[in-house]
């Protein structure tokens, strides 16, 4: 596996595979992997002939309150684990060369950045739209793969590059969950043993909300009242927000009909965790063997 933190390097790199014919994809992350980053490279490896994965913890995406400085990170652990799954080059380029001095050029998708976790964080897909603007430039993959997990930076990203025509393949990639549904992400390391139990109700929330749905519920509002109550029952759980609406535009609904996301953002201590799932209302929901208290 290459390692190279130099723009010129990576797009030389590129243009040498493109020149053999291989297609290429794109793995945006910003490190600290764990099994949901390795299944987008797995599935990444299933797609193309070559992967690369950038590594960049984007300051600008950051808050001012935000986790920026201690967010986790092990680049050699980071580095052994995609060279195991078969990554071609890992791109890790400096936040002097993301951001030089005088950067002024930003993106901004404007509605679809504007509520769910955009109201409480309201440059952070800003942010996310110029980083990941900028390494599909830099790198130019076939395509680029997200994982739904964070539903809408998945949509904010899918936006820009069809409103800017952006030559490259959006895909998206399932939640990927540990054995007890919790969501896998970088930041549940900073749970404590109570924490991670209290975590564990927003899975629970999910799919209370399903089974609800799977029973004949098509009312939004008993939704979101039996998911916050659910939540609510945990210690140190304070909700962000509880939306549930369109997939495609994150506008509102009412009501539960046809393809409905259900979002989910909610601090446990000092921690913020997001979740979602998608409620449909026209398939009998497959309902897994879960206790939910
Ligand atoms: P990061 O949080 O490191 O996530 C990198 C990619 O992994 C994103 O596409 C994210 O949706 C996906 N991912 C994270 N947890 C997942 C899980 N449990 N299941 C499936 N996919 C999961 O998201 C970012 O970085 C940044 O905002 C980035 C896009 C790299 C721009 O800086």
């Amino acid at each position: 596996m290459k390692i190279t933190s130099s723009v010129s390097d990576i797009r030389k790199i590129v243009l040498n595979w493109k020149g053999r014919g291989l297609s290429v994809a794109l793995v945006p992350t910003m490190g600290f992997f764990h099994g949901g980053h390795l299944a987008l490279m797995r599935a990444a490896g299933s797609k193309v002939d070559r992967i690369v994965v950038s590594l960049f913890v984007n300051p600008a995406q950051f808050g001012p309150n935000e986790d920026l400085n201690r967010y986790p990170r092990d680049f050699e652990r980071d580095a052994g684990l995609a060279e195991d799954e078969g990554v071609d080059c890992l791109f890790c380029p400096d936040a002097r060369d993301m951001y030089p001095s005088g950067f002024q050029t930003w993106i901004r998708v404007e509605g679809l950045s504007q509520g769910l976790c955009g109201a409480s964080r309201p440059e952070h897909f800003r942010g996310v739209a110029t980083i990941v603007a900028k390494l599909l430039i830099i790198v130019q993959p076939d395509i680029a793969i997200f994982g739904q997990k964070d539903f809408q930076q998945l949509q904010v990203i899918r936006r820009m590059v069809s409103d800017l025509n952006i030559p490259v393949n959006v895909i998206a990639h399932p939640v990927v969950r540990e054995p007890d549904g919790l969501a896998m992400s970088s930041r549940n390391i900073y749970l404590d043993t109570r924490e991670r139990e209290s975590a564990l109700s927003l899975f629970q929330a999910l799919r209370l909300a399903e089974e609800m749905v799977a029973r004949g519920c098509r009312s939004g509002p008993e939704v979101v009242r039996a998911v916050r109550k659910h939540i609510q029952s945990y210690n140190k759980t304070k909700i962000d927000y509880v939306f549930l609406g369109d997939p495609k535009t994150l506008k509102q609904k009412q009501d539960i009909v046809g393809e409905t996301l259900l979002a989910l953002a909610v601090w446990v201590g000092k921690t913020r965790l997001i979740d979602n799932t998608l409620l449909n209302s026209n398939e009998q929901i497959k309902l897994q063997n879960i206790n939910i208290r």
